[in-house]
């Protein structure tokens, strides 16, 4: 799969569809990675969260990723103990999957 890069800026993240797989696409400091793009917790797209480096930061409960590895920097932050206790048993808090990723001038090639 290409995808046409030239409009996402440094510390920007786009959602695409890869199949069935939805991925976030983000470019930080001009090199560009792709992870998983829905949180595993409660299923919000990250594309509607924070970046603040190589950290995704979830939108609804404030888990966070890196976006360098897919792995989970921390879980339901933005929660009370004890409904992030309970909310274990919507999603299981786990790392994400990664896509390799090759640029070419303005294209991206998922893979
Ligand atoms: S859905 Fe992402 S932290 Fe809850």
């Amino acid at each position: 799969m290409k995808i046409n890069i030239s409009g996402i800026k440094e510390g920007q993240m786009v959602e695409v569809l890869n199949g069935k797989d939805t991925v976030l696409i983000a470019n930080v400091g001009g090199s560009f990675y792709a992870i998983g793009g829905v949180c595993p917790h409660m299923r919000c797209h990250l594309k509607n969260g924070a970046l603040k480096g190589i950290t995704v930061i979830c939108p609804c409960h404030g888990s966070s990723f890196d976006v360098t590895t897919g792995k989970m920097v921390s879980w339901v932050s933005s929660m009370s103990k004890d409904l992030a206790r309970f909310s274990r048993y919507i999603g299981w808090a786990r790392d994400l999957k990664t896509y390799r990723v090759r640029v070419e001038g303005d294209s991206l090639e998922l893979s």
